[in-house]
């Protein structure tokens, strides 16, 4: 396995990503808790020192452990990484005077050739991203420059003899597209072999889930979406019915929702779960509000109290399993350092484990969406299950723009349904990162048969996305926006108008509200 020494940068998690997808087992580990006796028992194969802000300059600058340079394996060191490893072994770093390089850079090739860039350099020089205010002046005994930009000089350093290598720009992100190839060739150096699974990403979790948790109980918030599922089912495997889960059913669930996920945890999993059926607490409480920040922080507030009483009900729980994946984390910290604009209050569950009392399993807070995804074969979940469009929180209520009436949310369920056959009949579903059905708080005059109709409209939403950050509205054609208005206003009675929503994100967001 291979180590990683994360000295604090935005992106060591998309390393490890880099590592993953060539099928290397790795971990993360932050620099101030590996010492001399944690890289013994951990014996890595390889280790990457990661970037990060500091400077080595400070006065309690990060550090590598002690004796990492004596392991006898590969290093690779990025950005900050590669910084701390000249200062260690001789070189020197320079601060500031304009050399401080964010962005596209282009790297030239020294003359002589370095394994760890086979590949690179094929059509003369290559692009790289750079983010670094501090720069290497004098490269360490032993190291020879392998690439060069305007403005580093020492791009690329490496000491082949030892297998050290260090590289000022960071190839774990998009914009350095050879970056890959980079990871690829480090650890064939090293002698991985890229067998590792998902399979044996699952052992792991289990293991560490088994250790961390030991005979005491687990209450887990399941929402029937895949990164709660996922998380459970994983859980479920690791220590059986220690764990219990808890179904909010807050009464803005899709047309059949509760029930499948009643269905597939309880019966096909046969797993302890509590089906909360609130949805009179809720839609009482909505009523009368439209307000959409009133709308959510009502239902954020309201699915505490019932998850906390009960899980309360299930007595003497000390641990809160949460689905919380890397964009999570990532997301929940300020880099910028000053406030940002609250677009929408998410609902999450944030404060409750301090409230409770409750220590926290996070079992997939290592990976994204599409590993998520991949355990959940991993561990059996369907693929119908798996591939399910993201959905939020506060579910149909910010469907419902406006005010929220039992009327309105059972004529939103049965036209969503609609307008999703649609999209699996044509094979679309796969495409779209969400597609959903929004009731709009105005009637329009039609005509239906001979008779004048005073109905609902209803929008159509489908987008495009990688993230959920930006979107592209999706370009359904003409022939399936027809057939799709028509169906919705032949089968559910209470529309007579359907839109297509056109707008992509910004300046629109996903939801309506
Ligand atoms: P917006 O509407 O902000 O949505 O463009 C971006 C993505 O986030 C989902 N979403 C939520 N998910 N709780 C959630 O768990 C929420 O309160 C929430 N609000 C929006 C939305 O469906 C889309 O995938």
């Amino acid at each position: 396995r291979l180590l990683i020494i994360d000295f604090g940068s935005q992106v060591t998690q998309l390393i490890a990503r880099r590592l993953r997808e060539l099928n290397v087992y790795c971990e993360i580990h932050p620099y101030n808790r590996v010492d001399e006796a944690f890289l013994r028992a951990f014996a890595p194969k390889a280790v990457i020192f990661s970037g990060g802000p500091a400077s080595v300059y400070w006065q309690d600058a990060p550090m590598p452990p002690k004796g990492v340079f004596e392991l006898g394996v590969p290093i690779l060191g990025i950005c900050y990484g590669q910084q701390v490893m000249m200062h260690c072994l001789g070189g020197h770093v320079e601060g500031g005077h304009g050399t401080a390089e964010f962005g596209r850079a282009f790297v030239t090739p020294a003359a002589e050739r370095l394994p760890l860039l086979e590949g690179w350099f094929e059509g003369g020089t290559e692009q790289v991203w750079m983010s670094h205010g501090d720069h290497v002046s004098k490269i360490a005994p032993g190291f020879r420059v392998y690439g060069t930009s305007p403005n580093a000089p020492f791009a690329i350093t490496a000491d082949p003899e030892r297998h050290f290598y260090a590289v000022q720009f960071h190839p774990e992100v998009h914009h350095t597209p050879k970056g890959a190839k980079l990871y690829e060739n480090f650890v064939r150096l090293a002698g991985f072999k890229g067998d590792w699974t998902m399979g044996a990403y699952r052992e792991e979790a289990i293991r560490k889930i088994r250790e961390q948790v030991g005979d005491a109980k687990v209450i887990c918030g399941l929402s029937g979406g895949v990164d709660s599922s996922v998380a459970a089912v994983l859980i479920h495997e690791a220590i059986g019915d220690q764990l219990t889960c808890v179904f909010v059913d807050h009464g803005l669930l899709r047309l059949g929702e509760a029930e499948q996920v009643v269905t597939m945890f309880r019966d096909h999993y046969n797993m302890p779960l509590i089906h909360a059926d609130e949805s009179d607490l809720f839609l009482g409480a909505l009523e009368g509000v439209s307000d959409p920040e009133v709308k959510r922080k009502t239902i954020g507030r309201l699915f505490i109290d019932v998850f906390q009483k009960h899980a309360t009900e299930v007595g003497g729980a000390q641990f809160l399993a949460q689905g919380t994946l890397y964009p999570d984390v990532i997301e929940s910290v300020s880099f910028s350092g000053g406030p940002s604009v609250t677009i929408k209050s998410h609902h999450n569950v944030g404060g409750l484990p301090e409230k409770m009392g409750l220590k926290l399993v996070e079992p997939l807070r290592e990976l994204f969406k599409d590993e998520v995804r991949a355990l959940g074969r991993e561990l059996g979940l369907p693929q119908s299950f798996i591939g399910r469009h993201p959905f939020p929180g506060p579910g149909l209520a910010i469907r419902c723009p406006g005010e929220i009436t039992r009327e309105k949310l059972d004529i939103l369920r049965r036209a969503d349904a609609v307008y999703i056959d649609q999209i699996r009949r044509h094979g679309l579903y796969d495409e779209i990162w969400q597609a959903f059905a929004a009731i709009l708080p105005m009637r329009t005059v039609g005509v239906m048969g001979d008779g004048r109709t005073y109905d609902y409209a209803l929008a159509l939403r489908a987008v495009t996305s990688v993230d959920g950050m930006t979107a592209d509205y999706y370009p359904f054609t003409h022939d399936f926006l027809g057939e799709t208005a028509t169906r919705i206003i032949n089968e559910v009675k209470g529309i007579n108008r359907v839109f297509y929503d056109c707008t992509s994100k910004p300046p629109g967001t996903i939801e309506l509200e």
